[in-house]
């Protein structure tokens, strides 16, 4: 029989009696009566009070110290790296490096041995399809026929032209030009943006991409940009969406910042989504920017439409508002919406291809910003004196600094406007997100999408199923890339209130990551690092198989029914379930 049982953001999950007989079975039984609670003796005991202040991704080092002790193999799930990679993309990325290549040696003739010159336009698609037919087994050519006729036919490219920025890209022997992006890369990385952060909502106009390595970067590039020209100064107040990937808590307090943070926490109890209240914060003028990450991380999920709607309200109010948005998780999400994609004029889009294609070592990334945007306006608003500072910082480049755009101002930055001639992204780099993007454009039934989802979804079932927790999938918005675990959620599912303030009371959220990982191998984060305001912890879905999943799910299980244990012990109270 199943009863309802405990209210874990929106869902509300059900407890069945076997489930809760056998967390029952495990605080009075055998298992716990060998279950003893050791005093800490390592890193957690020596420097508690340290500890504190690292950022999750520096204690997940301790953490995997004292899970590894003694060399054992850990189960790390802090990592949000995934353990999964596109296959595809990348074979067609060795075979046009090797189609290049051989382009490139047709003039040989021409230079001393081991040296030669540039791939030639000109016959370059009736030489492709001739390696193609000769190669037409190897895996990754017949991607690249049919990226071809994709551009040409889909795009309206010309072949020749696409395939000769392809082969002189990934062969890497001149700077990338224009600096910002490679041009029908550009437009390539663009129809990918427009499918998954715009989907069917109608947009009007045109954007501009700056490809960057990675959304860190993205973030790094951005942040020095608007202070450098005035966007954001030192005491202005920004608005954070937390929890939120955790660095970006720290950049606001450095001191090339000095940023007021002004927090909108999103709420476990609505599905870890904004309130009306909180979003309301961004009326307040004095809020230069909104910074978010959606799909957010950790709690995993897409901001809703009544709160992308609400925000559209809060805009009328505040048409000067900066929404500076991270959108990485997005392309796990069912029909993604990005904030980009509703108000554009006010949005940065920054999107990495880490997490999707699994390419974190390709440090790809995208800064996106419609033509007519506020970055732009505002800078025209700028008092005299700012204005001729400016002039001075970007002459060199433009005889008009004054109409030079914010996401050009990005680029030059990126190389202290001196180096601007040498700015962009590497071109090989380029190559790849274009085929990465490709990829997902000519996907159009979704395959390698929906085989993605399914690996996260049922290493999230495996997980809940060995803690005890039944994982409903009724909200639409949810991801589920990572997720959010709380020693108070879980107990509420068997027990008495009594007992969860207990915990929370006399455990420390630190120690039980500390007693996972040591007594258990496995690494968690702590969630209070991210921002969030009741101690919990990230559970990456990302990085590990589904066995491993279990086994974590079974070690949450054991030492929640240690704790249970010592109440019962200490209180002479002996809880049923
Ligand atoms: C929200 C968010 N943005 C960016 C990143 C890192 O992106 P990149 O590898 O493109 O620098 C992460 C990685 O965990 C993330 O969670």
């Amino acid at each position: 029989m199943c009863r309802a049982g405990f209210r874990y953001g929106r869902e509300v999950l059900i407890m069945c009696s076997p489930i809760k007989k056998s967390i029952g079975k495990l605080v009075s039984g055998v298992i716990v009566a060998g279950f003893f609670m050791l005093p800490f003796t390592g890193a957690y005991a020596q420097d508690r009070a340290g500890l504190e202040d690292l950022s999750p991704f520096e204690l997940k080092e301790a953490l995997i110290a004292e899970a590894s002790e003694g060399g054992r193999d850990i189960l790390n799930a802090g990592r949000g790296n995934p353990n999964f990679l596109a296959t595809m993309p990348r074979h067609a990325f060795f075979q046009l490096g090797v189609f290049a290549l051989r382009e490139a040696e047709r003039s040989t003739a021409l230079f001393p041995q081991g040296v030669t010159g540039f791939p030639q336009r000109k016959g370059l698609e009736d030489r492709f399809r001739a390696f193609a037919k000769e190669n037409r087994n190897v895996p990754g050519v017949s991607f690249l026929v049919e990226a071809v006729s994709y551009v040409h036919v889909q795009l309206g490219m010309n072949a020749d032209d696409f395939l000769y920025e392809m082969c002189e890209g990934i062969l890497g022997a001149f700077y990338p030009v224009p600096g910002r992006m490679l041009t029908h890369s550009e437009r390539i990385v663009a129809e990918y943006l427009r499918l998954e952060m715009i989907g069917k909502q109608p947009f009007a106009g045109d954007f501009d991409i700056f490809a960057v390595e990675g959304g860190t970067a993205a973030m790094t590039y951005i942040f020095n940009t608007m202070r450098e020209n005035f966007l954001i100064r030192p005491g202005d107040s920004i608005a954070l969406g937390s929890p939120i990937f955790s660095p970006y808590l720290e950049i606001p307090h450095l001191d090339d910042y000095r940023l007021n943070i002004v927090n909108m926490h999103a709420d476990p109890a609505r599905g870890w989504q904004y309130s009306k209240q909180e979003l309301d914060k961004l009326r307040n003028p004095k809020v230069k920017a909104f910074f978010l990450v959606n799909p957010s991380n950790p709690p995993s999920v897409k901001m809703d439409r009544e709160s992308l709607e609400y925000i559209g309200e809060i805009l009328k109010a505040r048409p000067d508002l900066i929404i500076l948005t991270d959108d990485v998780y997005g392309t796990f999400a069912d029909d993604f919406v990005s904030l980009f994609a509703l108000y554009p004029k006010n949005t940065i889009l920054v999107y990495s291809y880490s997490k999707y294609f699994g390419s974190t070592g390709w440090r790809l990334g995208v800064i996106a910003t419609h033509r007519e945007n506020v970055l732009d306006g505002k800078l025209a608003k700028l008092s005299k004196k700012q204005l001729a500072q400016l002039h001075e910082r970007y002459k060199s480049l433009v005889t008009e600094p004054e109409n030079l755009k914010f996401i050009d101002r990005l680029v030059a930055d990126s190389r202290a406007v001196a180096l601007n001639h040498t700015a962009g992204l590497s071109t090989p780099q380029q190559v790849q997100m274009v085929l990465f993007s490709l990829h997902s454009l000519m996907d159009t039934s979704d395959t390698y999408k929906n085989a993605l989802k399914q690996l996260i979804r049922s290493r999230k079932e495996a997980l809940y199923r060995e803690i005890g927790i039944p994982s409903e999938q009724a909200d639409e918005n949810r991801v589920d890339y990572y997720t959010v675990l709380g020693m108070e959620y879980l107990v509420e599912l068997g027990y008495d209130r009594e007992l969860t303030d207990w915990l929370l009371k006399n455990t420390d959220p630190m120690e039980i990551l500390f007693r996972l990982a040591r007594e258990e191998r496995v690494v968690l984060l702590p969630g209070r690092g991210f921002g969030t305001l009741n101690p919990t912890w990230r559970v990456s879905l990302a990085n590990l198989d589904e066995s491993d999943y279990v086994q974590i799910g079974r070690a949450i299980h054991k030492v929640m029914a240690g704790y249970i244990e010592r109440y019962n012990r200490e209180t002479g109270k002996n809880p049923k379930p």
